[in-house]
């Protein structure tokens, strides 16, 4: 049962504002939403508060590319996330923007702190530059042929061909990814963090913080390689914080994004009258839960707990590290449509589904999680719809049309519902461990075995007989009192769903313990569908959807200008001739124009490009007839990776302009051109 009422206050890591949301990061703020959502039904005060990170070298060049500033671009993104994030049901209790008043007046102060205590040392360091866009370039933003193996165009940290590492300056032929120009060497002056005056108290932290074995072992590994400073200024030109005493050097992104969280937080006190400091005051006795991927550990284990050690501040209590989310077994793709981002998973499919499925598949590891979408269909019917749901409709239809909603005065077996609260020990144990698997397995297993008690009552075939009025009454509300107990349990999990049915049973099914007494001689509201089953057709077209966006011009998921953590492309705004020339563009001759059985949106285009055909399956049915287009000449990217799809393989890609709809107009070549020709 409840223990003595703790503090506990929650946090994902801050989703870069440069870019939409997408279900990879749904994973973590749908793991943190449970765990908020399952605190405050233990009766725990509990808040989540989290916010955009808004800075950097990428949202700056975005800003520039657009022509507005970088204010206005964050602003319509943040709105844009807090949308996504309410839709999908998750209970922040404020979402805030780094780029905010008390995240710089608090940035301002941790810094300060840190420089008066000496913990921040002053260097002059070489930094390749770009002097057509007079700026110094973040490795991501950097390209050039490896040093080791030769192959061109990688990053200026390290190549994707053979895996090794380098500095920026060891690339032959280095180029600058915003310019294309050739960058020269320049000198600058950049403040240093002194990460290593923190050994000490960071060894003991470890020791006594609740980190998961795997990232206590990244940590002693990190120890034992050294503890290096870390450079935590960027020179003007720069989106972010003006570094106190200086007028063109900025906080690295890296530096106020973390201070983002207590940042949020404060802005929560002062709307709410909370006491800031007895949270994150040297003295604090409440819980401070980090929720991160685990590809930013070392941010959040080293330089963050240093930074409040050094400036006065408690630590975390924990930071909980989870695994990457794929689809189908492979990394998140654009081009095979898994890629999806939030809101165009909501714009198909419910928010509960995706959590349940979330939820058993989460253990309290950093294992990579794989959504397979045929796997997700079959899971969510048969054990939400299937088996939990179930359990409600099969009695609440006796229970209306019979007793007029209303429930027996007692349960005809209230050991079995007894055994049911019993079992609420072990699973809030496997939620509070964030061991969300174990949970749903447990919350499964009962609900089995509640849906074999009334296979075995049979209702609906006592209900035939004389004289059972008492008896079908008893089943079936034995029935939905453990319908009651499974979705109180499942309410952190899917949220809407729990709402419905604390709606059909008129009672809070958000508080763990009123589940102690069962539900017996009241009435309940009648009885509404309280989730449908997954429809395959709408993950597939879900799935086609995202394929379609892939164009848009919103760029997905920001990057930060660290490497080698982030899978996530820069954003780079211009490319050089280099990079279009490797683009085969030809002109092609439409032989053979056909419609595609079961596909909405595609043609199956034969396309002629003088040394043969190709095959190539094109979006444009909503704007052509496939009679119209035989024998048209138009441009198709030729060596574009071929790609798997449900029709068949496509070979290429044709090119159009417009938003779509009918509104998607078909490139043409001037007459004269031929099939095969290269466009340069
Ligand atoms: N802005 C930084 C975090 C700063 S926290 C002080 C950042 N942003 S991010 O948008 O790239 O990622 C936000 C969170 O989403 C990270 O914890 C990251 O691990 C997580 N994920 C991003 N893609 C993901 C998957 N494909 N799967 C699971 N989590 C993923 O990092
Ligand atoms: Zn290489």
């Amino acid at each position: 049962m409840t223990q003595n009422k703790r503090q506990i206050l929650l946090t994902s890591a801050l989703p870069y504002a440069n870019g939409a949301i997408h279900i990879g990061h749904m994973l973590e703020y749908v793991q943190t939403d449970i765990w908020a959502r399952f605190q405050r039904s233990r009766g725990h005060e509990c808040y989540f508060a989290w916010a955009d990170d808004a800075h950097g070298t990428p949202v700056m060049l975005w800003a520039r590319s657009e022509g507005k500033s970088p204010e206005e671009l964050i602003d319509r993104m943040n709105e844009e996330h807090r949308q996504d994030f309410r839709d999908f049901g998750v209970s922040f209790d404020n979402y805030s923007s780094t780029h905010s008043d008390a995240n710089r007046e608090l940035v301002e102060r941790i810094y300060t702190a840190l420089d008066q205590a000496g913990h921040i040392e002053r260097r002059t360091i070489e930094q390749l530059y770009d002097e057509k866009e007079g700026m110094f370039l973040p490795d991501r933003f950097i390209r050039g042929t490896c040093p080791k193996c030769g192959t061109e165009d990688q990053y200026g940290d390290s190549c994707e061909s053979c895996g090794s590492t380098y500095a920026p300056t060891d690339l032959v032929n280095p180029k600058s990814a915003v310019s294309g120009s050739v960058p020269v060497m320049k000198q600058s002056e950049h403040f240093f963090f002194r990460l290593s005056d923190f050994e000490k108290p960071l060894r003991k932290w470890m020791a006594s913080g609740s980190l998961q074995p795997e990232v206590a072992n990244k940590l002693k590994e990190w120890f034992e390689d050294g503890l290096r400073d870390w450079d935590i200024t960027r020179d003007a030109p720069y989106f972010g914080f003006c570094v106190p005493g200086t007028t063109d050097k900025y906080f690295y992104v890296w530096v106020d994004a973390p201070i983002g969280y207590m940042a949020s937080f404060k802005e929560l006190c002062d709307r709410e009258g909370l006491d800031f400091d007895a949270w994150w005051g040297p003295d604090s006795t409440a819980e401070v839960h980090h929720f991160i991927g685990k590809d930013i550990v070392y941010f959040h284990t080293l330089f963050w707990p240093a930074m409040l050690m050094g400036s006065g501040f408690r630590t975390p209590t924990a930071v909980h590290a989870h695994g990457f989310l794929t689809v189908d077994g492979a990394k998140m793709s654009k081009s095979r449509g898994t890629f999806i981002r939030a809101r165009t998973y909501l714009d198909h499919l419910a928010p509960d589904y995706l959590r349940y499925y979330f939820a058993a598949k989460l253990g309290s590891g950093m294992a990579d999680i794989d959504l397979n979408l045929d796997d997700f269909v079959q899971r969510v019917n048969s054990d939400v719809v299937g088996k939990v749901v179930n359990i409600a409709s099969r009695c609440a239809g006796f229970i209306q049309k019979r007793f007029d909603n209303r429930l027996a005065d007692s349960l005809p077996e209230p050991d079995l519902y007894q055994s049911f609260v019993d079992a609420g020990d072990a699973i809030a144990t496997d939620f509070e461990q964030r061991n969300y698997q174990s949970a749903i397995r447990r919350i499964m297993a009962l609900a089995d075995e509640a849906n074999r008690y009334i296979d075995e009552h049979k209702p609906w075939q006592l209900a035939k007989q004389e004289g059972t009025e008492a008896a079908v009454h008893g089943i079936c509300t034995q029935g939905i009192n453990l319908f009651r107990v499974l979705i109180t349990w499942l309410a952190p999990v899917m949220p809407f769903t729990a709402q419905r049915a604390g709606d059909f049973l008129g009672v809070d099914v958000t508080r763990w313990d009123a589940i102690a007494e069962p539900l017996c001689g009241c009435e309940v509201n009648t009885f509404q569908a309280l989730l449908t089953r997954i429809d395959p057709e709408r993950v597939e077209a879900m799935v086609e959807d995202s394929r379609q966006t892939l164009a848009e011009s919103a760029p997905d998921a920001g990057a930060d200008e660290s490497a080698g953590q982030s899978d996530i492309e820069p954003v780079a705004e211009t490319i050089g001739i280099d990079t279009f020339s490797r683009v085969d563009l030809r002109i092609a001759a439409i032989v053979e124009a056909r419609e595609v059985p079961g596909a909405d949106k595609l043609l199956q285009l034969t396309l002629d490009i003088g040394d043969g055909t190709r095959t190539v399956f094109a979006g444009i049915k909503s704007a052509y007839r496939p009679e119209d287009l035989n024998g048209r000449l138009t441009v198709m990217v030729a060596n574009l990776q071929p790609r798997k799809m449900r029709f068949g393989v496509s070979e290429g890609m044709v090119l159009a302009a417009g938003p779509g709809g009918d509104d998607l107009f078909l490139l043409a070549p001037d007459s004269g051109a031929r099939p095969g020709m290269r466009v340069t």
